[in-house]
């Protein structure tokens, strides 16, 4: 218990001390203390709100290869779809008649969607919703290419890392893939002046404590101002289909010293939380996430963003359920707001 009273002193972690703190894990009452001083934190920097941004999935179509990914290139079964640049407009109306001021254009590394039709994209939906924030997650792309989304207006940009341990990394990505141009990504996202955020799979295959330990370490390194992670949920087309799912009581755990190390951090309570556990993402704020990103993708393209099985889509992570959301997360002590919701720090 020592360590946890350490972290809370802190705010930081060696790897050892992360190793350490693992070990400790399932001492008595470790996980609700942590827990306790991480609602305290995100209590005192963005008090009881809980901040919703629309998800527009707008293509599954991508390049590369994640062996765990389920709309990964290799998979020949999923049917591939992409918004038009009208469509995703009619997702941004929906989202703003609902009350969103977040909306998260997200991605497979579509060719298609090219630097030119991004920019493109991202100043029409700026000039007409100028109020609201503008979040990208379409993955890597060049300097150039993040200068110029930013300056046509993208506020955010999602790019999990994934792992920072390089021997995990080569587990889970075919060998064209680096781990190197991932984390240099995100620092040029950070130069450029985007909030970042960078994040992580709970129990995807071969990770270990260490690589944990190495994950928590990138993150106090990046200082992003999002983080996002989720249990991993094995997909039938993958070489990883027959592998057990993370744990949610360990994501839940690590949302805790997520908010411990990064006080102000923006931390979703993520759709495979909610997938894996019908109340994940009311766990996941009792744990100290502070952010829900409901479905805001068109209807007859959901099933179709298919990056894990049995991806929720339609109950209350969606949009059209808002009220219900409220209410639920009401119930549990929260108060749902549609504020663009912008990182509290500098
Ligand atoms: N289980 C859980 N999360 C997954 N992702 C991709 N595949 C899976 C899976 N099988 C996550 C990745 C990616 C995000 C969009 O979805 O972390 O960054």
């Amino acid at each position: 218990m020592e360590i946890a009273e350490k972290l809370i002193r802190t705010h930081t972690l060696t790897k050892e001390e992360a190793l350490e703190l693992f070990a400790q894990m399932g001492e008595r009452d470790m996980a609700a203390r942590l827990a306790q001083e991480a609602v305290k934190l995100r209590q005192s920097h963005y008090g009881n709100k809980v901040f919703i941004r629309g998800l527009i999935e707008f293509t599954n179509y991508c390049k590369n290869n994640c062996y765990y990914c389920g709309i990964r290139r290799g998979n020949g079964k999923v049917k591939r779809y992409r918004l038009t640049e009208d469509e995703i407009l009619e997702c941004c109306d929906s989202g703003y008649e609902l009350g969103f001021r977040t909306f998260v254009l997200q991605g497979g590394e579509d060719p298609f969607y090219t630097d030119n039709r991004m920019t493109t994209l991202i100043k029409r939906i700026k000039e007409k919703y100028p109020d609201c924030a503008l979040t990208l997650s379409a993955g890597e792309k060049s300097r150039e290419a993040y200068e110029r989304f930013r300056k046509a207006g993208a506020d955010r940009y999602l790019l999990r890392h994934e792992t920072a341990d390089e021997k995990h990394y080569r587990i889970l990505h075919p060998e064209e893939m680096s781990l190197a141009a991932r984390k240099q990504c995100l620092y040029e996202l950070k130069e450029l002046g985007y909030q970042v955020g960078a994040g992580f799979m709970v129990g995807s295959p071969g990770q270990t404590w260490e690589c944990l330990a190495e994950d928590l370490v990138f993150l106090q390194n990046l200082k992003p101002q999002m983080v996002g992670i989720g249990p991993f949920v094995p997909h039938h087309e993958t070489r990883f289909a027959g592998e057990p799912a993370g744990s949610v009581e360990l994501t839940l755990f690590l949302l805790s010293v997520i908010r411990i190390l990064l006080p102000k951090v923006l931390l979703p309570a993520t759709t495979a939380l909610g997938t894996m556990d019908s109340d994940g993402r009311e766990k996941g704020l009792a744990a100290g996430a502070n952010v829900i990103m409901p479905n805001l993708s068109p209807m007859k393209n959901r099933k179709q963003y298919d990056l894990y099985d049995n991806k929720i889509s339609t109950g209350e992570e969606a949009a059209e359920c808002v009220d219900s959301l409220k209410s639920r997360v009401e119930s549990v002590g929260y108060r749902l707001v549609c504020e663009r919701g912008d990182f509290a720090g500098e």
